[in-house]
């Protein structure tokens, strides 16, 4: 049987990996710029998390929700510590699409109503309703093609408050800064009179924090730069630093329904466990403010590159635009100063490193790129 052949690959075979460096089958060392998509927080095989998931898989390693597990109440008393939602509720999951379509349902199953807003640019997911609500018409079959939804301009509150006001909208959903779409940072005066019109409209806003959330911005959530608090907020890839888990935090607005909601494999031992150890290195290792900080110094020194037209973002979720194709800039940043860095589009780098990234490395980077740009 053959991988059916959808991903351009890089002729690249890692075979080994630590903290925010790759290593490759001819032995070949690369910095991580991409964090396998915003995916490595804690940097790749952290000790902490090795250790509780191989204690974890010698114990346990799966049953279904039909049974207790109390790892899944460790974790999110944990997450709503670390997050500043203690009060909120968690539903687990295994990716951010899974994590966005269970947060419309449950939105359209609170208001009854069908209808839902997202944003110019939007990346969401590909599963049913996650894809319709993603501004990408090609990654949509004819089979997702159901879901009434209306796409608007980001930071047009006008176009909000109008396509709001009949209360007929079930959901809006938005990322915390878009980052498929380009490292697009909403304005927190947007975010505040959102928050206000769903409010008067009785409308569910649903933040997607599956790349921005969970430390990458310098804060737990990038959205709470706005200090505005949604009703529904969706999470992903740092969460579990490679495995594959997912979830949602619930305002105590909702009440649950047995049923209404399930997964097989979601909140299973070794996905909390995971989730687990990816907290307490962050609390330990302060990984958080060490995004702020790194973060903000590489934006400072990246803004000084007269090369790069315009830097977008904040901590370690990074935009670079360049006024040519990016393309051969990054094929020589990968095969010869051995860096991994993320795209969108044409023109635009994202910079996606783990959270751990070192002021050093940091540095090497700016030097690796200064020498292709
Ligand atoms: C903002 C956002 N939402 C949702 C997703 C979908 O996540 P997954 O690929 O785990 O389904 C992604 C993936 O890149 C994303 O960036």
């Amino acid at each position: 049987m053959k991988i059916f052949d959808v991903y351009p690959r890089w002729p690249i075979e890692p075979v080994y990996a630590r903290g925010c460096k790759i290593y490759d089958k001819e032995g070949n060392e690369y910095l991580d710029f991409y964090g396998g998509h915003a995916v490595i927080s804690i940097g790749h095989s952290h000790p902490g998390y090795i250790a509780k998931m191989t204690r974890q898989l010698e114990k346990i390693g799966f049953y279904s929700n039909s049974v207790l597990i109390p790892l899944q109440n460790e974790y999110a008393e944990k997450l709503g510590k670390a997050s500043g939602y203690p009060d909120y509720s968690l539903f687990m999951v295994n990716s951010g699409a899974e994590a966005n379509e269970n947060a419309l349902k449950l939105a359209s199953f609170y208001n009854k109503r069908k209808k839902v807003v997202a944003f110019r640019s939007s990346f969401h997911g590909r599963t049913s309703a996650a894809v319709g609500v993603t501004d990408c018409a090609i990654y949509r079959a004819p089979v997702n093609e159901n879901l009434e939804v209306v796409f608007l301009p980001l930071n047009d509150i006008d176009a909000v408050r109008e396509t709001l006001k009949k209360n007929d909208v079930s959901s809006v959903i938005i990322e915390g800064i878009q980052g498929i779409g380009g490292i697009i940072v909403p304005d927190s005066e947007f975010l505040k009179e959102l928050r206000k019109i769903c409010d008067e409209t009785d409308t569910i806003l649903i933040l997607d924090e599956i790349q921005s959330g969970y430390g990458r911005t310098g804060l737990f959530f990038a959205h709470q730069e706005a200090e505005i608090r949604p009703d529904i907020i969706t999470i992903a890839k740092g969460m579990g630093n490679g495995f594959p888990v997912s979830g949602i935090l619930i305002s105590p607005r909702f009440t649950a329904v047995a049923g209404q909601l399930g997964s097989t494999f979601g909140g299973n031992y070794l996905a909390c466990a995971a989730a687990i150890a990816v907290l307490d290195a962050m609390e330990e290792e302060n990984l958080i403010e060490n995004a702020a900080q790194v973060g903000g110094y590489l934006i400072c020194e990246l803004k000084k590159i007269p090369a790069i037209k315009e830097v977008r973002g904040r901590g370690l979720m990074i935009g670079l635009e360049l006024e040519q194709p990016i393309r051969e800039a990054r094929d020589q940043l990968l095969f010869q100063e051995k860096v991994f860095t993320g795209a969108t589009g044409i023109h635009v780098f994202r910079l996606l490193p783990p959270l751990c990234l070192s002021k050093e490395l940091a540095n090497e980077f700016l030097k690796r790129l200064n020498r292709v740009l």
